[in-house]
């Protein structure tokens, strides 16, 4: 029998990025193939994301796209993973009836096993019994890339920020222990990766029995493995991102100075409401020791507009933030209601049009700040892991600082996974410019 062959399309953050390499390189060990698109697969997977209605809305009618494709070949299996698949439970299969099985992101591990079970037995599965079990530790081989690498260092959430839907669908926050994280890094420093980014809701809660000293202590660990030359880590939460985080990013040579920490609001009245546990000047202090602490380093957030009752007075204290701070970038989000997140028993009341004048208004100021941090490289040279050829000027490479920017500059095929020095002639807000050193 020829090999059957999967197709998984990813939705979402990049623990669902993880997530959908993790069950591929399952799969893969069970005797799968990679398909190279969705209408030759056998097996064709959807990794789901919620967080926003109009994410999620996206995903289903994308699935429901693939009506005729299954008309044509009733064979094919379809899945949806993910959190969207925990969030509607049995529902699913009324929503997408197309859909041969669905499975909520504690169960990933036991996929290649429903699969197996549909294919001989064509009866629909749905499995979102283990979304607050501790996943096995599996390490399966294979990865998307040769040089950067992401490793889960926990799942779920337990911060329940009113907005949000997260804790819901994947569940309390579970640590790995800190014996497993090490033997995954040591293994792909062996295999010759050079990058990894430790991933998680909450880097900065994380905690083992195995490892005394938390978040800092795992740095450490990780810090003294051979051949992994960058560690990267997100999201650091405001309530608890420490000066001890910070000096860690300075006396650890391989971790990255690169900050990630959403601000969400500039207003203490919906921080509040957000559930958040900071205040404005918790934030901005926080800031001020990040930047004395860890010269040279960036600083990127996540922001909301429109969260129930959001005042005119309430956007400028954002901005006012935005401004002062002047982030080196910040994802913009308009508030969606996600039922059962509590702030989805509030009115959602800032009319649409109003939302999305204080997103462009965000939109505008960031693009501002993004240029404005960026110009002030210009002339420097950079250390830069070049990752790939830039599509669209072919004899260019793309690569990333420690800081995390995207610089572009000329090189050929034998830098790619390497580290080189550019020095940044010039700069667009999500960009640097240079030449080889
Ligand atoms: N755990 C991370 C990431 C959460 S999801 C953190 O705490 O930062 C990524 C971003 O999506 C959040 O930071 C938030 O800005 C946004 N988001 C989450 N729920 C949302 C909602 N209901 N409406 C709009 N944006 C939302
Ligand atoms: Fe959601 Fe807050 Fe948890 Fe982030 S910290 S995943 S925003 S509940
Ligand atoms: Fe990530 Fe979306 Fe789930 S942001 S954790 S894939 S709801």
């Amino acid at each position: 029998m020829n090999k059957k062959s999967l197709y998984i399309r990813t939705f979402g953050c990049q623990m669902n990025v993880r997530d959908s390499e993790f069950v591929m390189a399952l799969m893969m060990e069970e005797g799968f193939t990679q398909a190279s698109s969705i209408e030759d697969a056998d097996v064709i997977l959807f990794n789901s994301c919620s967080i926003r209605k109009h994410a999620e809305d996206r995903l289903i009618s994308n699935i429901a796209d693939l009506k005729p494709l299954k008309k044509k070949r009733p064979g094919v299996v379809i899945g949806l993973m993910g959190c969207t698949a925990q969030s509607y439970k049995d529902e699913i299969l009324k929503k997408i009836p197309i859909l041969d099985f669905s499975c909520g992101p504690g169960n990933e591990s036991d996929i290649p096993g429903i699969v197996k079970d549909i294919l001989e037995n064509r009866c629909p599965v749905i499995a979102i019994d283990k979304v607050n079990e501790k996943r096995p530790e599996l390490f399966p081989e294979y990865r998307e890339g040769r040089s950067k690498a992401f490793i889960s260092i926990g799942q779920g959430c337990d911060n329940y920020c009113s907005y949000c839907i997260v804790p819901y669908v994947r569940g309390h926050e579970k640590s790995r222990d800190a014996r497993d994280i090490l033997k995954e890094a040591e293994a792909l420093a062996r295999r010759g990766f050079k990058e990894i980014t430790l991933l998680g809701q909450n880097v900065n809660s994380y905690k083992s029995a195995d490892n005394k000293n938390g978040f800092v202590g795992l740095l450490e660990s990780l810090n003294a493995i051979k051949g992994i030359e960058r560690i990267r880590f997100m999201t650091s939460h405001p309530k608890d991102a420490s000066t001890e985080l910070f000096k860690a990013m300075t006396r650890l040579e391989k971790v990255c100075e690169h900050l990630h920490l959403p601000l969400q609001s500039g207003s203490d009245k919906i921080l509040k409401m957000m559930n958040r546990r900071y205040t404005r000047k918790k934030y901005l202090k926080l800031v001020e020791d990040y930047r004395s602490i860890v010269p040279g380093g960036s600083i990127t957030t996540d922001v909301i507009v429109g969260f129930p009752s959001e005042t005119d007075k309430d956007f400028k204290d954002t901005f006012r933030l935005m401004n002062e701070v002047r982030f080196d970038s910040a994802f913009t989000f308009k508030y969606s209601p996600r039922p059962p997140a509590k702030s989805s028993q509030l009115k959602d009341n800032v009319p649409s049009e109003v939302k999305d004048a204080r997103l462009k208004a965000l939109m505008d100021i960031q693009c501002e700040s993004s240029l404005m941090r960026n110009e002030e490289l210009i002339g420097n040279a950079v250390a830069v892991l070049a990752d790939c050829r830039n599509e669209k000027h072919p004899s260019t490479l793309t690569g990333r600082t420690k800081t995390n920017k995207t610089v572009v500059f000329e090189g050929n095929d034998k830098l790619i996974g390497t580290i080189v020095d550019v020095k940044i002639e010039s700069v667009k807000p999500h960009t640097l410019i240079g030449r080889i050193c």
